[in-house]
């Protein structure tokens, strides 16, 4: 846990630990090396969100799975929330039709990004799909959604670190915290 030195003054409470986090991506870790395990995985990360978790989990699999890794980017669903679907600004450069293949992304809140993403990736015909989110706000969903892999279930807070923004900021935070509200 930070000391009250290291933490950001922005920041009313921390909710993850580093410690917590590093314990639960370590036991994710090892639950997709043992799904895995003799498959070669396309492992995609949803930008930008996903960058901190994305390297923490890829370095908790173990060698038993052949790892590959992609990213891609998709607008925000605002504006769009009636139909729920996003578009793909950053496209894969690996084909996934034929592929097992994971989706990283930081957090799932209404659902309509993984569902409308998840639909679009299924009809490039992969072998296997799943995703793996680091946090889930179950609470909120606006279309049902259900990823294979969680790290965190956590209530209806907006937080950010660990990768996790608000307006770009705060992405750098070792911890997931709750923002002070001015
Ligand atoms: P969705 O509502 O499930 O479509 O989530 C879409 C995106 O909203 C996520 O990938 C995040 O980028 C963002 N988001 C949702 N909740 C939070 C939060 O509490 N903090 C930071 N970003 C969030």
């Amino acid at each position: 846990m930070p000391t009250d030195a290291t933490l950001h003054p922005d920041i009313h409470k921390i909710l993850l630990s580093e410690d917590a986090l590093r314990a639960r991506i370590r036991e994710l870790g090892a639950q997709l090396t043992r799904d895995y395990a003799g498959r070669r995985l396309l492992i995609v990360g949803v930008l930008k969100g996903s960058l901190i978790f994305m390297a923490d989990l890829l370095r908790a699999i173990g060698p038993e799975v052949d790892v590959h890794v992609d990213f891609l980017a998709v607008s925000s669903y605002a504006g769009t929330a009636s139909t729920g679907t996003v578009r793909v600004l950053l496209d894969l450069r690996e084909n996934p039709e034929g592929r097992d293949v994971l989706v990283v992304e930081d957090i799932v809140d209404t659902g309509l990004t993984l569902s409308s993403l998840t639909e679009t990736l299924r009809a490039r015909k992969p072998r296997s799909l799943e995703v793996c989110t680091l946090l889930d706000k179950p609470e909120c969903r606006k279309t049902p959604f259900s990823p294979k892999y969680v790290g965190f279930k956590i209530p209806n807070e907006f937080v950010v670190g660990f990768g996790l923004d608000y307006d770009e900021r705060y992405r750098q935070l070792p911890y997931v915290g709750v923002l002070r509200t001015p």
